[in-house]
């Protein structure tokens, strides 16, 4: 969320109120039939053949609204090797791995062959999160800021960092350049008067942030021992993040880099399995990890330093607009794979923050600050003290009959929560927060399907988040109601009393992904719930954000094989959904082999920034230069080709 965003009262949809949605209305109808009763679930039994095709149309079997939110043409899918956006709009790649961003950056060889010095000048791989600071709110310039996730390895061999060498010979430089790949990317952009967007040469503000930046870990479980090593006695300083997937951002304009998947980062060359408990429940690997920065880098060998994983996995709050500020890893808000921070105000405008840890059965997380948020206060140290809370899912309805389910936050303190004080594994609410998982499976919170993004919806408050697949659940739950899920959902909550600092929630299903190409009986919960159609169908929900006038925006990270169970599905895409209608429309197509991910806008939405992350990961794509050249991840700049707003 941003104060800058303008609202546009004409692109509003012309009920905005709380009022009732078409599906509150079938949930109550259900529920009257005594489905719940049924075992089947009501998430569930909402998206089933139960359901009359006449009535799925909408309230009373009449067709629905045509959304007035959503005002472009839908496309088909594709299966080429090239971007496909709805007519009127123009797609314009920009910032691709490799593109010089600090003087005296050379320019990028083709054939991978830069260095680690040379990659340290330059932007990163495998764009990710992103965010547009307006600069005084100017619609024409900013700072960009760029997650670079990791950079491609496929069968312990780098695809493409290093051209067609690829690991062999493996070095010491080559491991350095794989870590400055890595990181963040701060880029000062501006527009022309022609509206064509460059790279701000010499800049103050242009920066990279790398794996081997100095960083300062804050919160209350710094200078834990936990996270004291050999190069860092004071457990408060650490080199470096890595693996940042998505991105959250805060009012007072810093940006929030989330820690996904560093456990693949921390192996052995010792041969000796030591790992512990809490490693293993991250997913340390027992030898070796594909990355290989442990051969020549001690502080990723795990047997050597053993604390060292324990210092990522965290939330980077990064101050674009101070290039000599130091990041910093904020503990209180928990140590777990986080894939984005959804940043809102509580009522008495504490900051809330929502976050999900991507890994199959794992959860969904809630900080709230101590602190309140004042405009123009003193906000350095408002995301260090708060309560880190963890979701759990329980059937419904609600008791307005409007919600498929409750819901509940609990509280992963070790003084307050009974369970977690009489815990002897957590002697502390520095352990509780190092070791947040292994807190929230002692506290009971609900497995989900791989959470991604979170995003609010700025009109209402309600929270959605992407559950992206969990093709290992075992046994469906209310709001994870496939067994071997494959294609995914988006799950919604209304916080109690609107407050997001609430301790309970209602929640339902937004939509379930499913393929009504494969699977032609609505019976089958394959063929996803009533607002997916042989149009629109997709697989593996990820980035999700909705945009300043509520328009749900959603990419996915799926499977593009097109054949099979993802038949009609084609490349990986992203939609835009009416979260009062529920209508979903197809809006972009990437090219090969990549995924979809990252949004941001300006404040007029007449710009939205994405990214296009590994194209031709295990395939042959060669996005965006053609030819023979190697795939690169880039940002794309989306505009409306009559200036309008993005999606209106
Ligand atoms: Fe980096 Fe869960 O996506
Ligand atoms: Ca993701
Ligand atoms: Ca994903």
């Amino acid at each position: 969320m941003s104060s800058s965003y303008p609202i546009d009262s004409e692109d509003l949809p012309t009920n905005t109120s709380a009022g009732e949605h078409f599906q509150d209305v079938v949930q109550r109808a259900f529920s009257r039939r005594g489905f719940l009763k049924s075992g089947i679930g009501l998430s569930a039994a909402l998206f089933l053949g139960g359901l009359p095709a006449a009535q799925a149309k909408g309230v009373g079997g009449a067709a629905p609204q045509p959304s007035r939110l959503l005002g472009f043409t839908a496309i088909p899918l594709s299966t080429a090797d090239a971007v496909q956006i709805a007519p009127g709009y123009t797609a314009t790649v920009f910032a691709p791995w490799g593109t010089p961003l600090i003087a005296p950056a050379s320019a990028w060889k083709a054939d991978g062959s830069d260095d680690a010095a040379a990659q340290a000048l330059q932007v990163g791989d495998n764009h990710d999160g992103i965010h547009f600071f307006a600069m005084d709110g100017r619609n024409n310039e900013g700072l960009l800021v760029v997650n670079h996730e990791y950079t491609t390895v496929e069968d312990g061999n780098y695809v493409w960092l290093f051209g067609a060498d690829g690991t062999q010979p493996w070095t010491a430089d080559k491991a350095d350049k794989a870590m400055n790949a890595h990181g963040v990317s701060v880029i000062h952009v501006a527009a022309n008067v022609d509206g064509k967007w460059s790279i701000q040469a010499g800049s103050r503000y242009n920066r990279r942030i790398t794996a081997s930046t100095a960083m300062q870990l804050s919160g209350p479980a710094a200078s834990h021992d936990w996270l004291k090593t050999s190069a860092d006695p004071s457990g408060t300083r650490v080199l470096g993040t890595f693996n940042n997937c998505g991105n959250g951002w805060t009012p007072w304009n810093t940006y929030l880099a989330c820690e996904e998947n560093f456990n693949t980062y921390f192996g052995t060359t010792s041969g000796q399995d030591t790992r512990n408990t809490a490693q293993k429940r991250y997913g340390l690997a027992a030898g070796s990890t594909e990355y290989r920065w442990e051969d020549f880098v001690e502080r990723f060998d795990y047997a050597k330093e053993p604390n060292e994983s324990n210092r990522f996995g965290w939330v980077v709050e990064i101050d674009p607009f101070d290039p000599a500020s130091m990041p910093k890893k904020r503990t209180a808000l928990g140590r777990i794979k986080h894939e984005n921070a959804a940043f809102t105000l509580a009522v008495d405008r504490r900051a809330v923050v929502y976050m999900g840890d991507d890994q199959a059965d794992d959860y969904i997380y809630k900080f709230v600050s101590e602190g309140h948020y004042r405009e123009g206060s003193k906000t350095a140290d408002l995301l260090d003290s708060g309560k880190l809370y963890v979701a759990r899912f329980s059937d419904g309805p609600s008791a307005d009959g409007r919600y498929a389910g409750r819901g509940e936050w609990i509280l992963l303190d070790k003084q307050a929560n009974p369970v977690l004080a009489a815990d002897t594994n957590f002697s502390s609410q520095a352990e509780v927060l190092i070791h947040t998982r292994l807190a929230a499976d002692a506290v009971g919170a609900t497995k989900m399907d791989r959470p991604e993004w979170v995003s609010v919806n700025p009109k209402t408050g309600e929270v959605y988040v992407t559950l992206t697949n969990n093709t290992k659940r075992a046994a469906a739950g209310p709001a994870n109601p496939r067994e071997k899920n494959i294609y995914g959902q988006i799950v919604r909550w209304r916080e109690a009393g609107g407050d997001a600092a609430a301790e309970s929630f209602e929640w339902d299903i937004f939509v379930l992904a499913g393929n009504p190409v494969k699977y032609t009986d609505r019976a089958d919960l394959r063929s996803g719930s009533a607002n997916i159609n042989v149009d629109n169908t997709f697989n593996s929900p990820d980035g999700l954000a909705f945009d300043p006038h509520g328009r749900l925006w959603i990419q996915t990270d799926g499977k593009y094989s097109n054949t099979g169970d993802y038949q009609g599905q084609g490349n990986n895409q992203m939609l835009c959904a009416d979260p009062v209608s529920k209508e979903i429309r197809r809006f972009l197509v990437g090219p090969k082999q990549c995924e979809i991910t990252g949004i941001t806008f300006t404040p007029d939405i007449k710009a939205m920034f994405i990214n296009i992350q590994h194209p031709g990961e295990g395939g042959d794509s060669h996005w965006p230069d053609g030819g023979a050249s190697l795939p690169r991840s880039a940002t794309l700049i989306i505009t409306k080709d009559d200036g309008g707003i993005i999606g209106a």
